[in-house]
């Protein structure tokens, strides 16, 4: 079984940006820990980050036949993209939102996601414990 964690914008400087609100762990570090805990899952896990709209949704798509499931931090797109909801309904693959921050107890923009309704369960606010949660929540789905 194939996981793939989609790291949206921003999310590359993970450890340099807004380290009060995001932690100081970088994308790579963050990537280590999934990585260790998919081990003891066993799973795989591929991971992706990228910064435009148009990017992540051909990642999406792409990952239609060579995973069997998802997880998205879709960065600030999860609070305004319709399309990359569509294409996560499109690709018929379970999928789990993360965010490392609590999103609805930030800015009001940042409390509506129109992800999480096309996700089978969102992790928020737990810093990098949510993509650990969405790991261990995505696999139980999996394999009830
Ligand atoms: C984020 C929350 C978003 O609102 C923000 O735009 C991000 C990071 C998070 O992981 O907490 O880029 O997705």
């Amino acid at each position: 079984m194939r996981v793939h964690v989609i790291h949206g914008p921003n999310l590359n400087l993970l450890g340099i940006r807004d380290p009060a609100i995001y932690g100081t762990l970088t994308l790579d570090e963050l990537n280590a820990r999934i990585a260790d805990l998919a081990a003891e899952l066993k799973v795989e896990v591929e991971f992706f980050q990228f910064n435009s709209e148009g990017a992540l949704i051909d990642c999406i798509h792409a990952s239609r036949e060579r995973a069997q499931g998802l997880i998205v931090n879709a960065g600030a797109y999860a609070h305004s993209s319709i399309a990359i909801a569509d294409a996560i309904t499109s690709v018929g693959l379970p999928a789990v939102e993360a965010h490392l921050s609590n999103i609805y107890a930030r800015e009001a923009y940042r409390r509506i996601s129109v992800i999480a309704p096309v996700c089978i369960g969102s992790v928020v606010g737990l810093g990098p414990n949510a993509y650990l949660l969405a790991l261990r929540g995505l696999v139980a789905h999996l394999y009830p």
